[in-house]
């Protein structure tokens, strides 16, 4: 009907990624927009004809001042949403002009609740937090949820002890005005990158013979939290439990961690050895082998010099797509079981001289991506930095730092310092590095460490395949699961996907990694993509049976929606492929039930 192009509005340099958009009218209906946010700008669009809405912010648009935002959602004339990156924030705009309504701070300012659980005037200078998975709205209430990010740096907190309120948590708003009304922290001082991945979902449940209104939060380790969504009190005693501690000098690991005692977590919580994988004879040698050496440690390893498998894996878990809930009090979820490898790295060079300013920072900020070399890293199109001064200039890569792009975070509150020596050093990598000559200077103290700046750095993200490629783990690799969350129960769980060339030889269903939510309909149905093997299926509700399934010209990595015409049912889901190592592509594919 019509195309919307950011490329012909001012975006500002960057690339024109979309996560989204948001649709709002007023009560009457005779107004309408669309909200989408590209590269730190937020747009409003008419839905009737495209064109963008003149009189919203400043000729169409306003500066959001921060990178990649999520889309949010409408409460009243307010759009509400959180962005990437800079000082963590959930922020309401009036829809009509654009001009700010209000603003809570995810990462608290003295004299509000949870400053003491950072560093002394840590707001000016932390960043991470935002709730890039979207929110949750309770429109009779007025109360809007959001679930956030981890604290960064994501792997090491030795510059921001304490639990950093309110990171890994999932926060209660009043939609009206932004008071925190209650909140939750899922994880207490995160070194795992344990981003809460996925919006909360709002639903009723019988509890112990109450009708209550709960909100379900799931985690990238498998966990189900729920609670009254008024009062915040969880529906099942929730434990803190000791986990293990750092051996990272600096590093104050938080000693607990929260478990809900119901729901059961929907995934193994932790890889023995009765874990490693039967796929194959070689396979099952090979995992048991790895998983002797560097062992498994649960849900919340403390990160290390040493080598650990990370499992629960950094992906999830429950990922991106989250859970669907039915009035009935049932909760549907897909979750990954693939194993990861956890390390850290010291910054310093292999002959124990202290790495640069600029050589360390670009390390710690840059380099899980961009790789410790610049070498970039192919699988994940992260892009190679060797060789960037012949592509970009010093102003555009400054720039992109702090508005982000694509996929790459925007360092907007970082010391203008710490840019610069980031930005010499990635300029100068075409320039042979000098040799320091000095002498090896490992700190010997918390004290000492804590004087100096932080000497470690995340390895990297690296799944734990076998030989063939497979996940190096007893199957399953990928389940769609049925909670009850009336009695705190799973009803069901099967595995969700499978490999073709595994079925052939025999072996049932392994499940595959899925990345995209499941769709629940009140004609009894599941729909959902998701997985490896880039097919569409319907599960039943009551069963978990597959009923139905389709290929995809691409993966399905998203929740599908389900829509009337002419009193005819369509489901239709976005094919972008590009996870798993799957082809990346760019449809939507529709169903339709038969006439
Ligand atoms: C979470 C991953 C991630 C992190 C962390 C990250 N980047 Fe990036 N970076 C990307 C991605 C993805 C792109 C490609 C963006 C695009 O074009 O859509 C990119 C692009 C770039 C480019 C442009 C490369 C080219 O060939 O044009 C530069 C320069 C850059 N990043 C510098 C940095 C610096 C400096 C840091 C640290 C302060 C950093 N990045 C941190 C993911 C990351």
């Amino acid at each position: 009907m019509w195309q919307w192009d950011p490329a012909k509005e001012h975006t500002g340099p960057g690339s024109p990624r979309q996560r989204g958009l948001v649709y709002w009218t007023n009560e009457k209906g005779d107004e309408q927009r669309l909200f989408t946010a590209v590269n730190g700008f937020l747009f409003a669009i008419d839905p009737k004809t495209g064109e963008t809405i003149r009189a919203f912010g400043e000729n169409g648009s306003i500066n959001l001042g921060s990178g990649l935002n999520t889309p949010g959602v409408t409460y009243q004339d307010m759009l509400i949403l959180g962005g990437l990156g800079g000082k963590g924030a959930l922020r309401a705009f009036d829809v009509r002009t654009g001009k700010h309504k209000w603003v809570f701070h995810l990462i608290p300012r003295p004299g509000e609740v949870g400053y003491d659980t950072w560093p002394e005037d840590a707001y000016k200078t932390a960043t991470g937090l935002m709730p890039w998975c979207g929110q949750a709205l309770d429109e009779k209430r007025g109360i809007v949820y959001a679930a956030t990010k981890t604290a960064e740096p994501d792997f090491y907190g030795g510059e921001r002890h304490g639990s950093n309120l309110f990171a890994n948590s999932i926060v209660a708003l009043n939609a009206a005005t932004g008071e925190r009304i209650w909140h939750f922290q899922i994880v207490h001082h995160d070194l795992l990158d344990k981003d809460l991945p996925c919006a909360p979902v709002l639903l009723t449940v019988n509890h112990e013979g109450q009708k209550i209104d709960a909100v379900a939060q799931g985690t990238k380790h498998g966990l189900l939290f729920v609670f009254d969504r008024v009062t915040g009190k969880p529906l099942w005693p929730i434990e803190e439990r000791p986990v293990p501690q750092s051996d990272l000098i600096g590093e104050q690991a938080w000693p607990t961690q929260p478990f809900p005692t119901k729901p059961p977590p929907l995934m193994r919580q932790s890889y023995t050895e009765e874990d490693a994988s039967n796929i194959s004879q070689q396979s099952h040698e090979m995992t048991l082998d790895r998983i002797r050496a560097a062992p498994n440690f649960g849900p919340f390893p403390a990160p290390s010099l040493k080598e650990s498998i990370m499992f629960p894996g950094f992906d999830g878990g429950m990922e991106w797509g989250g859970g669907a809930a039915d009035p009935d009090g049932i909760y549907y979820v897909n979750v990954n079981e693939m194993p990861w490898l956890l390390q850290m790295i010291e910054t310093r060079h292999a002959d124990g001289s202290e790495l640069g300013d600029g050589e360390r920072d670009y390390v710690l900020y840059c380099g899980v991506c961009h790789g410790i070399e610049l070498k970039g890293n192919a699988e994940l199109k992260f892009p190679s930095l060797l060789d960037v001064d012949k592509r970009r200039t010093r102003a555009e890569i400054e720039q992109m730092t702090r508005q982000g792009r694509g996929r790459m975070p925007s360092y907007d509150t970082m010391p203008e310092e710490k840019r610069n020596a980031i930005l010499d050093y990635v300029l100068s990598k075409s320039v042979p590095p000098k040799a320091s000559g000095e002498a090896p200077t490992a700190p010997k103290s918390v004290a000492e460490a804590k004087s100096n700046k932080p000497a470690y750095a995340f390895g990297g993200f690296r799944r734990w395949l076998d030989a063939q490629g497979y996940p190096a783990i007893k199957p399953p690799w990928g389940t769609l699961n049925a909670v009850d969350l009336n009695t705190g129960e799973i009803k069901w769980k099967v595995p969700l996907g499978e490999y073709p060339d595994l079925t052939e030889k025999g072996i049932p269903p392994t499940g595959t990694e899925n990345y995209g939510g499941p769709l629940a309909t009140a004609g009894g149905l599941i729909f959902i993509g998701a997985t490896a093997d880039e097919t569409f299926r319907a599960f039943d509700k009551q069963t978990g049976k597959v009923l139905w399934q389709a290929e995809l010209p691409f993966g399905g990595n998203a929740s599908p929606s389900t829509y009337m015409v002419g009193g005819r049912q369509y489901v239709v889901i976005s094919a972008g492929g590009g996870k798993s190592g799957r082809r990346r592509g760019g449809m939507l594919v529709a169903f339709a039930l038969p006439d």
